[in-house]
């Protein structure tokens, strides 16, 4: 049933994200479309974008009407890999099983790739078909979980904090913005796509946070015991840039309780608010132990 529903979702953001930034041979922005659809098209999970359809769904609405709200999110998160992979941030060269951005285009095209799909992201927000008060509530979510406050703050924290030690305090914190904030708002714009309930939002947005801490801490577990083949990025990432992450703190066993704790606090947060979990039930735990 999950696998099922999970191609399901892939496939239909898939379809409606290779519309964006073509262009005709004739057109001058044509090499820019190009560099971003490198990026944009280039696999990836799609969690965030599947996050959105799945609590349209169970409040209530119809998952394609969603489509743009799902495509904005991956738009967002493939500027912050974009962004994130530049050498004057994680200075990485493969992504997604394919050089990085600013390897095939030069750093100033891919500075400018992330630069479009930031905008755009939000641009498909406000163009989408939703009713003007989902289309504002999303717009809403998303400028609160990508800014200062959320991932942008993360990823200043993140760079402040290379060789340094931090606590597992401040390392929440860095984790909350730069990645769960995205995963959360994702959670509750699909609740705001379907006109849900605020108690759905809130209860959706603490869902994500949680699945949030618990993806970033696997991210940075995989960084240590994954291969490259199978995550399709460089490992041992983390440790050449000397960042601090939970497996540098608790190691595999303790990461590994950690993830299983914050998973389940991450479903009991919605089993209240959601009458029909069942997807998202095995998706969290399959999140929890996944390879890449
Ligand atoms: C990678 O995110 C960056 C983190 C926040 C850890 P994903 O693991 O979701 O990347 P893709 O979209 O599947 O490539
Ligand atoms: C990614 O964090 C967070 C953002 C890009 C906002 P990481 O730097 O840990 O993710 P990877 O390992 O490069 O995918
Ligand atoms: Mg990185």
């Amino acid at each position: 049933m999950m696998n099922e529903r999970i191609a399901q979702y892939k496939a239909a953001v898939e379809t409606r994200l290779n519309r964006f930034f073509l262009y005709s041979d004739d057109n001058p922005l044509k090499g820019y479309g190009e560099a971003v659809r490198y990026s944009l098209l280039a696999g990836g999970k799609r969690i965030r974008a599947m996050l959105v359809l799945e609590f349209c769904r169970i409040s209530g609405g119809d998952p394609d009407s969603a489509m743009d709200i799902a495509a904005s999110v991956e738009m967002l998160h493939a500027y912050s890999l974009i962004h994130g992979d530049l050498p004057c941030m994680d200075n990485d060269n493969l992504r997604r099983g394919k050089p990085t951005n600013h390897i095939v285009f030069g750093e100033g095209i891919a500075t400018l790739a992330g630069d479009v799909l930031q905008a755009e992201a939000f641009r498909t927000i406000l163009h989408s078909g939703l009713p003007a008060s989902s289309r504002l509530r999303c717009a809403e979510l998303l400028a609160d979980a990508v800014g200062l406050e959320g991932m942008c703050g993360g990823q200043y924290l993140d760079l402040r904090g290379e060789g340094t030690v931090l606590s597992s305090e401040q390392l929440d914190a860095i984790n909350l913005r730069k990645t769960a904030a995205l995963l959360s708002a994702s959670c509750a714009m699909g609740v705001a796509a379907a006109g849900g309930s605020a108690a759905q939002e809130e209860a959706a947005g603490s869902f994500g946070r949680d699945l949030g801490l618990a993806f970033q801490i696997r991210d940075d577990v995989l960084d240590v015991i994954s291969s490259e083949s199978e995550l399709g990025k460089p490992i041992g990432s983390d440790a050449k840039e000397n960042k601090n992450t939970y497996m540098a703190l608790l190691g595999e066993k303790g990461c590994e309780r950690l993830i299983d704790t914050l998973t389940a606090r991450a479903l009991s947060a919605i089993h209240e608010a959601f009458s029909n979990t069942a997807f998202l039930d095995e998706f969290a735990n399959q999140m929890a132990i996944r390879r890449y």
